[in-house]
């Protein structure tokens, strides 16, 4: 990161008082921000899958892409972010017996987390229904960010599939990652919330980057419409230049109605769902710069970025 995040960090830190807001100590914190930097590392592009309102298909969305990056030679991991509802597993047709919760518990290693799916991609699944991972404390967080370093350090993508709206973890998940796509639907109650979501953190990251998928689109030319109006109101609102992925048709055929089933385009890669999709990923590698690695300095990538932004939370 730079010198002015650096320049916020000791401020926030004194700004605080002795005791940081998770109970970490002054001291403490001086002493992380006095580390030697990193040396620098090829790390993963990484790119969180985000949306305000929820159901606008983001597991959907991620899933897929998971796919069919690995389908395009580029390794992947994907990550279940939606801290307690996680559901990445079921459409990936895997059944985990540990998750994000035992390996921030400390109670298992990333490797023996991480899934192998039948469709290609890694997966490291979320927990389901556990309150406590809805609200990962300070702790979780530093884990989690030293595990995403690591996965970062041997993949070329790394997917981050959130919850919807703006809890304090999904917030920071978005201000780490490279890219937020963004997962909205024609429709004014998913766009506001968008909006709202690109509002929250160009607040906090000025320089956050935003791709937009308009999903379950019923017409065709009625996403790229959306994204018009979305793309206006963000630039005159907040100064915040939005990208076009693309639309994805609103297609039944996407549902998956039994465990083990596997997504879309891998059962029927011709259909012209999984046909927009296969588009969206060649849009989102073009649009990432081949998606693949690249040297980044110790102290800019996704460990350090997310370390540095929990201080704001
Ligand atoms: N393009 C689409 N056409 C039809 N149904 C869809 C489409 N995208 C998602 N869905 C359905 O919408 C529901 C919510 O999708 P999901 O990916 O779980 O959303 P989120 O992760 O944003 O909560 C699921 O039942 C899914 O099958
Ligand atoms: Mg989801």
């Amino acid at each position: 990161m730079d010198g002015a995040v650096d320049g916020q960090k000791t401020k926030a830190a004194g700004g605080r008082g002795a005791l940081g807001p998770r109970g970490r100590g002054l001291f403490g914190r001086l002493l992380e921000g006095l580390r030697a930097a990193p040396a620098p590392r090829n790390e993963a592009m990484s790119i969180a899958i985000a949306s305000g309102k929820g159901g606008t298909g983001k597991s959907f969305l991620a899933t897929s892409l998971a796919v069919l990056l690995h389908q395009m030679e580029r390794r992947t991991t994907l990550v279940d972010c939606d801290f307690g509802l996680a559901c990445d597993h079921l459409l990936l047709g895997v059944k985990p017996t540990l998750t994000l919760q035992q390996l921030l518990g400390g109670q298992c290693t990333l490797d023996q987390v991480l899934m192998q799916t039948p469709c290609g991609p890694r997966l490291l699944p979320g927990a389901s229904g556990v309150r406590r991972m809805a609200t990962p404390t300070d702790k979780d967080l530093i884990a989690f960010a030293r595990e995403l370093g690591v996965m970062a350090g041997r993949e070329d993508a790394l997917l981050l599939d959130l919850g919807a709206g703006i809890a304090p973890a999904t917030v920071l998940t978005m201000l780490g990652a490279d890219w937020i796509v963004l997962v909205t639907q024609p429709e004014i109650a998913a766009l506001v919330d968008a909006y709202a979501v690109i509002k929250c953190i160009a607040q906090l990251n000025q320089k956050a980057r935003f791709l937009v998928v308009v999903n379950r689109v019923g017409t065709p030319g009625r996403g790229e419409l959306a994204f018009q109006r979305l793309t206006e109101v963000a630039k005159t609102n907040v100064g915040v230049e939005l990208h076009y992925l693309g639309e994805v048709p609103d297609d039944d055929s996407v549902m998956q109605h039994r465990l083990g089933q596997l997504p879309l385009v891998v059962t029927e890669p011709k259909a012209p769902t999984s046909v927009a999709l296969r588009a969206l990923t060649e849009r989102l590698i073009q649009l990432c710069g081949g998606l693949q690695q690249r040297v980044v300095k110790g102290e800019e990538g996704i460990e350090a970025r997310f370390r540095q932004h929990r201080l704001f939370l």
